[in-house]
Parts: C-alpha cells; sequence; structure tokens
C-alpha cells in the first residue's frame, strides 16, 4: 500500500473563524465610510515610507489576526485614498457604489471562474444579462451582447479586435496583420490613448491611428475625417474602424455620432464609439439624447467603474453582434473538452482575451438592483447639474475663466487671477504650480485638462457624495493657494523680503 498522506488542513478556515474575520474586515470598511468626510481626500506620499509602514514581507507562520488587522488599518487609513471622498473630483474615476464594494465579498467567495459556464452558470447568465440590458439601453438590436472586462483600455482593445477579423477576415487571426496590407483607424485628436494602444496590441501599430482634427468644441470634425479618409484612399491605405468618443477625457465632449456614423457607413468602416465616460448619460432621460447616433455603432465600451459609480474594476464592451466576440476570441484547447451532453452556455473564454475570469459583473448588477434607475438617472444629471453650477461659479470668479464650457459632468477652468501681467505660458507654469499645491494641500482634489496647448484644472464629478458646497470650497481652495503662490511668484518680491 502507498503511504497515504495525512491531512493539510492549514490553509482552510471554518465559517465560524471567517464570519468572525469578515465581520471585523466590514468593521474596518465601514469606520472608512464613516470617517471619510474627515480624511485629507489627497496628500502626497513617500512609497520608502509606504513600503514600511505595511511591512511587507510575508511570514514563514500565521501572523496573528490582531497584527493583520492592524496591517489592514494601516493600509486604509494610513495608506490610501478616499476616491469617494465628497471632495475628490480628480481624474475619471467612480465613487465606488456601497452595495457593490459588500458582494465583492460573494464574488471573490463564491469564486465562480467565468471562463467557462460550468464553473459559474449563474454568474455567466448574470454577466449576459447585465450586457445584453446595456446593449439595449444604449438601443443595439437583439443578437447584441457583450462582456464585462477590467477597464476602458480592454473594452475598446477587445472591441477593435473584433472590427480587426470581420474587416480584414477571419484569416487575420491565423496569418496576422502583414497580409491585409496597410489599414488605418480614425479617432478624434481628443481619443483616449488606448486607442492607438489597442492598435499598437493588435500588431497594426499605434501609427495606423489617424488623429483626426476637431471643432472648436473638441469633437471629431467630420470634414476633417473626409480628408483623412480621402488621403488614405489616394494611398492606397484600407480604412478598417472609425473610433468615435462619447465623453471624452479632457472635456466630456460627444462627437457627432449620427454624421460619423453616416460616414462609416457610406466608407464601410467599423463604427465603435468609445462611451467609456459618457455613456453613462443614457440612463438620465434629459441626457440620454446627446448619444443619439451611438444605436448604429458596430461595438461600444462602457465602463461601470466611471460615471456608473461602481468600485474598480469594471469595465464593459458591447457588440452589436455578439457573435463577433467569439469569432474574434475562439481557439481550440484539449484540456477544457466537454462532451456536447453537459456542454451548456456561453464560455466567457473562448468571447474574449482573458481565459480565467471573475465575477466584476456582479457589483455592477448589485448596484443596479439595490439602487434603480430611476436613482442613477437623478444623480447623473445631478451630476451634470453640478458641473454647470461650478461653471456658472467659474464664470463670475474674478480669479478664474472657464476653458470651455461645462459638458456632462466636467468642468475645466484656468487660474486667470486679476492683475496677472505675465504670458500665457506663464500662465500654464502656474497653474501646474496650483494643481501641485491643491494636491499638496488636501482638501480638496482635482485634475488638471491640456485645452489647445493651455494647462488649466478639471473637475469630473463621478461622484454620489459631491455637493455644491464640495465645489465652492475647490474654488476657495483653489483661489487661496493660488494667492499664495502668487505672493512667492519667481521674479516677485515676497511679503518677507
Ligand atoms: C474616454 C475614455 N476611454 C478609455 C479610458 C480608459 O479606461 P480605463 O482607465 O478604465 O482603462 C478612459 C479613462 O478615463 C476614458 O476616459
Amino acid at each position: 500500500m502507498p503511504a497515504r498522506p495525512d491531512p493539510v488542513p492549514d490553509l482552510d478556515w471554518d465559517p465560524a473563524r471567517a464570519h468572525a474575520f469578515g465581520t471585523r474586515v466590514l468593521d474596518l470598511w465601514t469606520e472608512w465610510l464613516e470617517r471619510m468626510p474627515e480624511l485629507p481626500v489627497t496628500r502626497t506620499f513617500d512609497p520608502a515610507e509606504v513600503r514600511h509602514a505595511l511591512d511587507l514581507p510575508v511570514p514563514e507562520a500565521p501572523m496573528a489576526e490582531d497584527d493583520l488587522l492592524d496591517r489592514l488599518r494601516e493600509l486604509t487609513f494610513g495608506q490610501s485614498v478616499p476616491v469617494g471622498h465628497p471632495a475628490f473630483s480628480a481624474y475619471i474615476v467612480g465613487a465606488g457604489t456601497v452595495p457593490g464594494a459588500v458582494t465583492e465579498l460573494l464574488a471573490a467567495g463564491l469564486n465562480p471562474n467565468l471562463g467557462g459556464y460550468r464553473l459559474g452558470p449563474g454568474a455567466a447568465e448574470i454577466e449576459l444579462y447585465l450586457t445584453r440590458w446595456l446593449a439595449a439601453r444604449f438601443g443595439l438590436p437583439d443578437g447584441a451582447g457583450g462582456m464585462i472586462l477590467t477597464g476602458g483600455a480592454m473594452a475598446n482593445f477587445t472591441a477593435l479586435k473584433c472590427a480587426r477579423d470581420e474587416r480584414l477576415g477571419a484569416a487575420t487571426r491565423q496569418r496576422g496583420v502583414a497580409a491585409a496590407g496597410p489599414v488605418a483607424l480614425y479617432a478624434s485628436s481628443e481619443a483616449h490613448v488606448v486607442i492607438a494602444r489597442a492598435a499598437d496590441m493588435l500588431g497594426l501599430g499605434a501609427g495606423a491611428v489617424r488623429s483626426v482634427a476637431v471643432d472648436a468644441d473638441q469633437r471629431m470634425d467630420p470634414a476633417a475625417l473626409e480628408a483623412a479618409l480621402a488621403d488614405d484612399a489616394e494611398h492606397g491605405v484600407r480604412p478598417l474602424a472609425l473610433c468615435a468618443t462619447a465623453g471624452t477625457t479632457t472635456t466630456g465632449s460627444i462627437d457627432p455620432l449620427p454624421a460619423l456614423a453616416a460616414l462609416a457607413e457610406r466608407h464601410g468602416l467599423w463604427f465603435h464609439v468609445d462611451a467609456a465616460y459618457g455613456g453613462a448619460a443614457v440612463l438620465a432621460p434629459a441626457l440620454a439624447p446627446l448619444l443619439a447616433g451611438i444605436e448604429r455603432a458596430d461595438s461600444i465600451a462602457f465602463d461601470p467603474h466611471k460615471w456608473l459609480y461602481t468600485a474598480q474594476s469594471a469595465g464593459c464592451v458591447l457588440l452589436r453582434d455578439f457573435g463577433a466576440l467569439s469569432r474574434s476570441f475562439h481557439a481550440d484547447a484539449s484540456y477544457v473538452w466537454l462532451d456536447d451532453a453537459v456542454r451548456q452556455g456561453v464560455d466567457f473564454a473562448m468571447h474574449g482575451p482573458q481565459f480565467s475570469r471573475g465575477f466584476a459583473a456582479l457589483k455592477v448588477w448589485v448596484s443596479l438592483l439595490a439602487h434603480g434607475t430611476d436613482a442613477y438617472g437623478r444623480r447623473i444629471a445631478h451630476d451634470v447639474a453640478l458641473a454647470e453650477y461650478l461653471g456658472a461659479l467659474v464664470a463670475v470668479h474674478p480669479d478664474f475663466t472657464l476653458m470651455c464650457p461645462p459638458r456632462l459632468s466636467i468642468c475645466c477652468f484656468r487660474y486667470t487671477p486679476a492683475g496677472f501681467d505675465g504670458s500665457e505660458a506663464e500662465l500654464d507654469r502656474l497653474n501646474e504650480r496650483l494643481m501641485t499645491a491643491i494636491h499638496v494641500d488636501g482638501r480638496v482634489f482635482c485634475s488638471n485638462a491640456v485645452i489647445d496647448g493651455r494647462f488649466g484644472l478639471r473637475a469630473c464629478i463621478v461622484n454620489f457624495r459631491t455637493e455644491a458646497e464640495d465645489l465652492e470650497l475647490l474654488l476657495d481652495v483653489a483661489s487661496g493657494l493660488g494667492d499664495e503662490l502668487q505672493a512667492v511668484r519667481p521674479g516677485t518680491a515676497t511679503p518677507d523680503s
């Protein structure tokens, strides 16, 4: 008889212990929620100190639970940034829904692998339902659907992989893109860099993306697009995909979707819309018309972890023809063979770039169920009203100038103090220093915008805790810090000198 290995139960915890530990972690997180408004919304971290505070070496023996909790407390209150803080309006980072965060525990606890339907049928059906529902909200027809991915970068990549294979032919998957000859994608100069990165990853080269000029409202100029198409046609370059943006990262502009859809149809281009940020407007009845034309898209990238407020990470790709995903990603693999008698449902491993996949859809689905679409619509519209309110405050403030009208939930403005007699380039430097001062100060947290080469500040409200007073505070803090910077402006006499 072979020696029979003894059980090694070290890594398992019984449910009572899991509950006790889970309760302590839950207490920590709810304390974080309670204390969040009093925490500095941003500060400068010294990476060496962060490393030191968390004491990363992994022990050989189990760490005492109290010590472990201490580390988690240090991580939470000492070394984290409260992006759900009411004064957070930097970048495009959703505040993180509360019911979504709680259900992350269940998603990890159930641990379905959404690569294979047999490893999580309920999870797969939720993801399929959710993406079909989103596709329908955007006006895509029956047969549309998609999948949850890690974010806008992967969603745009996955959509453009489908575009490549549908337009250049299935053989491209085997032969590569060289045989196709030169091809071009078209995106505006305001498109997110992940479009060019997707072209790079697809073997087309980032240089295949034509940077189409925008109009005065930062929207793709259809005439400039036609000129780029004509130029490529003259040089024997094959047009592959048109990538419109619905809600640009810098200003929230929405490209003229109906005109671009018509051009895409006329030239046989795959019509992709990057609605990673702006797509959420579809849930607010008064804003949804801004997205008219998106229903003509072949593919859409949309990120719940932006303006649906869901925690990182949850992006989403939607295809007009769900089948395009499997045509582009299916691969035969002997180690996942199943007899037809037991093969059921959709194996997401064969529909996208990932093989094993977690259950990110759960937090999105539960958040929508827990809050309902009316609450989402109201809050999304409120975020837009807040950006407009900030714009109105800026318009009458002696120290600031709007860089462009607020669009969606973004307001871009520049510190232009009365009496400043320097050049535009000096104003750029002053605004750069002001943003840094804001980040060091810690009472408010905005980021920046560069529009037509000019540097300014930018607030993007994808935060259901932000209210009017937080935006008033943003201007007060920026104006006060601006005054201080002015007082010590290089070459200017300081009060003490
Ligand atoms: C319009 C747009 N597309 C794509 C992305 C990239 O998304 P992610 O950071 O989720 O990968 C962003 C990020 O802000 C974005 O604003």
